[in-house]
């Protein structure tokens, strides 16, 4: 297939556009690089643009004969949507737009978008299945739902066929260490986690101790990113003309932030000072999918289905390349 990934750069889409170049796909990625790294991607797959520039993604569609398109592009820091919700609705929801009307001009109808457990807000049950309350609690979580709705029309109207892939907590590197997370400022755990065991930083924050859990601390799904890249692939095989597809990707196994920390310096060897604070706004205490729908329907099933495996190949990363691609 002739792929167009957007966000290719980025942590996932890089992982993804691998994993397709890995099983005979070709791939295009589309990427701004505001967020993302050109040594993620090989330099002749890479065209620098942005979502807004139509003329110019109108011609990385024609001119590579695009098929489909995995879309990662977008922001996701959720403390940065409800700081300045604009910036999120413009670049998530009005540039994918862009996007989706370049697609349609050109005629290429198949969709797989990132999507995220944000969509569910603060659920009503544990495991997470596909069909409980959409209830987003932020701007973040509130585009990627419009996006999904927006989708459903295509899929209707123009016989489209689509996917919204709600995403848990990415994880992981690949385990060879090359490409991994990357972010600035970073906001995920286990990175700052594993920057404490390298010395980059003092301590790592634990927001709340107070949660109705086990350990009080919240708990996550960790899902590794090349099992999302395998998903992703699956999903693109099986779409079909006029069909909207919605699947959990996570373990289906939680972890308390006690618990990563306690792995990593099971992992890494090292002593990994920790800071209690308060609670975050907007954090609800337990977040872990099923993803027994995909499993069902497609036979997805992760490789990395434990939290230590998924560690040591963040640590492999991290531990070779302190600094992300800048090392
Ligand atoms: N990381 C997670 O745990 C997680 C969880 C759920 C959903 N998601 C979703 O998955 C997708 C990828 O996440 P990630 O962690 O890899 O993020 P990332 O920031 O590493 O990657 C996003 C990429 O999109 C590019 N980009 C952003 N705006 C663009 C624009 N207007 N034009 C062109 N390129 C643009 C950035 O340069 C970056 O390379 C996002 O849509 C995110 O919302 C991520």
């Amino acid at each position: 297939m002739r792929i167009l990934v957007t966000g290719g750069a980025g942590y996932i889409g890089s992982h993804a556009v691998r994993f397709f170049l890995e099983r005979g796909h070709q791939v295009w990625v589309y990427d701004n690089l505001c967020r993302g790294h050109h040594q993620a991607v090989p330099a002749e797959c890479l065209i620098v643009g942005d979502l807004e520039e139509m003329a110019r993604l109108d011609q990385a569609i024609i001119a590579n004969r695009i098929e489909a398109c995995v879309h990662f592009a977008g922001f996701a820091a959720v403390a940065e949507s409800v700081r300045e919700p604009a910036k999120y609705y413009r670049n998530n929801v009005v540039n994918t737009l862009h996007l989706l009307e370049c697609l349609r001009h050109n005629g290429v109808k198949r969709f797989v978008f990132s999507s995220t457990a944000a969509v569910y807000g603060v659920p009503d049950r544990s495991p997470i299945t596909e069909d409980a309350p959409l209830a987003p609690i932020n701007p973040y979580g509130r585009s990627k739902l419009a996006v999904e709705r927006i989708l459903e029309d295509y899929t209707s109207a123009y016989q489209w066929g689509c996917a919204a892939l709600r995403y848990f907590n990415a994880a992981g590197a690949h385990p060879d260490g090359t490409i991994g997370e990357d972010h600035n400022p970073e906001t995920h755990l286990i990175p700052l986690v594993l920057q404490v065991a390298l010395g980059l930083r003092r301590e790592v924050e634990i927001f709340g101790t107070d949660y109705p859990t086990p350990d009080g601390t919240c708990i996550r799904d960790y899902v590794h990113v090349n099992d999302l890249a395998e998903a992703h692939l699956l999903v693109l095989e099986h779409l079909q003309p006029g069909q909207m597809l919605r699947y959990n990707l996570g373990i289906g196994r939680g972890y308390s932030v006690r618990e990563v920390i306690e792995t990593a310096k099971e992992v890494t060897g090292r002593t990994i000072a920790v800071k209690e604070a308060p609670r975050r706004p907007g954090d609800p205490p337990i977040l872990v999918a099923s993803a027994d729908k995909i499993q069902k329907e497609l036979g997805w099933r992760p490789r990395f289905d434990d939290l230590k495996k998924i560690i040591e190949t963040a640590w492999n990363w991290q531990h070779a390349r302190p600094r992300g691609f800048r090392s």
